[in-house]
């Protein structure tokens, strides 16, 4: 008998990781949350090497290590990959320790300035100018590890001092109290120790990849098992959520990376009755799934978490096209199950329809 969790539709969401040692070492909005992998793990018999294709930050490949199994993971997304693995890695804690004090006994001060002056103006000037002096002296650490650890707790911090907020898909300005860089930097780092120091995640390290998907040439039959989410149709513009991690970390300038996964573009297709967006999502999704069904061994499980589609006059319902999608290409569906309905506004006030976030289960037929 199949066991859904009651809480599935919480689940789905990355808000129960805010409570989980590491995985909440940097909040991503579009995640879903360790205790959904545990249960898809465990539900469907999920056999290693397990694949995220779209990882985010990591949850699937964090969640994989802490139950001692073999994972992989692409993102297209430079901040992305870089918080995955740093969040996956074995740390020697007391050389973490060793450069925290050295930074503990170090001022900042004013030594030069972030190049992209869009970014800029975002921040209260000298505690910018505190967070390029620790960019700096992150540059000293010698060790790579340590390096990307300090420079996680740095992400995060300015993320917090940055004079906006982050709501539904858009950054909004918003002036915050001026808050110490160097409390909350080092506490960051602080707290990051005690979370290794408590958390036993003794499994194989995965392997994380800055790649795009629709072109990751896996070898045939080497994966056991797919989880994940992918972006959802209409709903996020990933780079303009994280243009400042993004622009003063990665030195990457205002992409589309939604461009990744479904074009721009605007119009109806008439073939298939869909806005043309909603179509070129699902093109792309299936040179994924393909790349996907290649990789697996036969009898392997695919779960995947999507959401629908909400546009102004139409939704769309992504789920049941990706099952249409998944089918052409010779996957079997073993399941769809909602784990929780939202409406669909347009301009807030006028209900479109609703839409479904579901868990899909598909598998690779054995010849
Ligand atoms: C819904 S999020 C996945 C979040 C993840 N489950 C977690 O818990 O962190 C989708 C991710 O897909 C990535 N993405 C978008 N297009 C991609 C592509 N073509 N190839 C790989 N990753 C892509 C985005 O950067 C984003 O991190």
């Amino acid at each position: 008998m199949q066991m859904i969790p009651k809480d599935l539709r919480d689940l789905v969401t990355f808000v129960p990781n805010k409570a989980e040692p590491i995985h909440n070492w940097f909040y991503y909005k579009e995640g879903y949350s360790r205790r959904f992998v545990d249960w898809a793990v465990k539900e469907f018999g999920l056999q290693e090497p397990i694949c995220d294709p779209f990882c985010g930050v990591g949850t699937t490949l964090l969640a994989c290590k802490q139950l001692g199994l073999e994972s992989i993971g692409f993102d297209v997304s430079p901040l992305a990959a870089f918080v995955s693995e740093a969040k996956t890695r074995e740390y020697k804690i007391e050389e973490i320790e060793a450069v925290l004090q050295k930074f503990r006994e170090m001022e900042p001060k004013q030594i030069g300035k972030f190049p992209n002056k869009k970014v800029r103006r975002l921040f209260y000037e000298k505690q910018l100018d505190d967070i390029y002096f620790y960019y700096k002296k992150i540059d000293e650490i010698q060790d790579a590890r340590v390096r990307a650890l300090f420079l996680l707790a740095l992400i995060d911090t300015t993320g917090r001092v940055a004079n906006v907020v982050k709501i539904g898909g858009s950054l909004r300005k918003q002036k915050k109290p001026k808050m110490p860089v160097k409390k909350l930097f080092l506490g960051k780092v602080k707290k990051m120790v005690l979370d290794l120091k408590r958390v036993q995640a003794s499994g194989p390290e995965p392997e994380v990849f800055q790649a795009d998907s629709r072109n990751v040439k896996l070898e045939e039959n080497s994966v056991g098992s797919v989880v994940t989410s992918p972006p959802y149709l209409n709903k996020i513009e990933y780079t303009s959520i994280y243009k400042i991690e993004l622009g003063l970390f990665f030195r990457e300038q205002e992409t589309r990376l939604r461009a990744h996964i479904q074009d721009g573009t605007t119009g109806r297709d008439f073939g298939t009755k869909m806005p043309l967006m909603a179509k070129a999502y699902f093109d792309d999704m299936g040179k994924v799934l393909k790349n996907m069904f290649k990789a697996l061994k036969p009898g392997g499980k695919a779960v995947i978490v999507v959401g629908g589609g909400c546009f102004p006059y139409e939704v769309v319902e992504s789920d049941d096209l990706l099952i249409e999608e998944a089918e052409k290409i010779g996957f079997k569906k073993l399941d769809k199950i909602v784990a929780r309905k939202v409406h669909c506004m347009r301009n807030r006030t006028i209900k479109v329809g609703t839409i479904r976030e579901s868990v899909l289960v598909l598998e690779k037929p054995i010849l």
